[in-house]
């Protein structure tokens, strides 16, 4: 499973790469507006300055939602750099989008999924990744899992190419879980991943190490 961090700061994403575990990241508006971000410019900026800390896949949403306004950003975006990947929400619009990207060679990631219909919708179309959010499900006492773990089986049967991004990861299980089912890639707050490292009788037993070998040093 592949690790992206789902972030716009520029200082946890380096974070993240220089843990040498990095494979990409995703950003939406939310993200974006946090980083204080204001301005075409500053976006393009912005975007340009994570491509360079990274070398995989970084998503960057548009903010149209016809289909000729989604274009028109998009290949506004695909030209800032190569691993520029097109985000795109799962309305009427932006499957018709997606398609054209595809077939005009653009990366897209289809995002705001809740469901096993959207998501085959989103294959169908031809989009790199699909982005189901499943701490948002579980926010709404559905399993978030359970969903990753159906497209996973239905993109695998019918044989789609489009990668199950897990998105909207709020804590360790969670990464655990979507590896579990499968998933091709997780998008993680910093915090998530780090939270990967914790374990109790790791630090005791390192302490019991450590002390250990203050014995024979001399
Ligand atoms: O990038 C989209 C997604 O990961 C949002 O997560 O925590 O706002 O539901 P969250």
């Amino acid at each position: 499973m592949k690790f992206f961090i789902d972030t716009a700061n520029l200082a946890q994403i380096k974070e993240a790469h220089d843990l040498g575990i990095l494979d990409g990241v995703t950003t939406n508006p939310s993200l974006m507006a946090k980083e204080g971000i204001k301005g075409h410019a500053a976006i393009m900026d912005h975007y340009k300055a994570i491509c360079e800390i990274t070398d995989g896949p970084v998503s960057a949403e548009v903010f149209g939602t016809t289909f000729e306004e989604i274009v028109e950003e998009g290949k506004v975006l695909a030209a800032i750099h190569d691993n520029i990947v097109v985000k795109v929400p799962m309305i009427k619009d932006g499957i018709k989008a997606i398609k054209w990207f595809s077939d005009n060679g653009i990366q897209t990631n289809c995002t705001l999924v809740f469901s096993a219909g959207q998501a085959i919708l989103a294959a169908k179309a031809g989009a790199s990744f699909v982005s189901p959010f499943i701490g948002r499900i579980d926010d709404s006492s559905w399993d978030g899992v359970q969903l990753i773990e159906q497209i996973v089986n239905i993109y695998n049967s019918q044989g789609f190419m489009t990668e199950v991004l897990a998105a909207s990861i709020r804590n360790p299980l969670h990464i655990v879980r979507c590896a579990e089912a499968g998933a091709d890639v997780c998008t993680c707050p910093l915090s998530s991943i780090l939270g990967l490292l914790k374990h109790p009788l790791t630090d005791l037993g390192l302490e019991q190490f450590l002390k250990d070998a203050k014995t024979m040093a001399h």
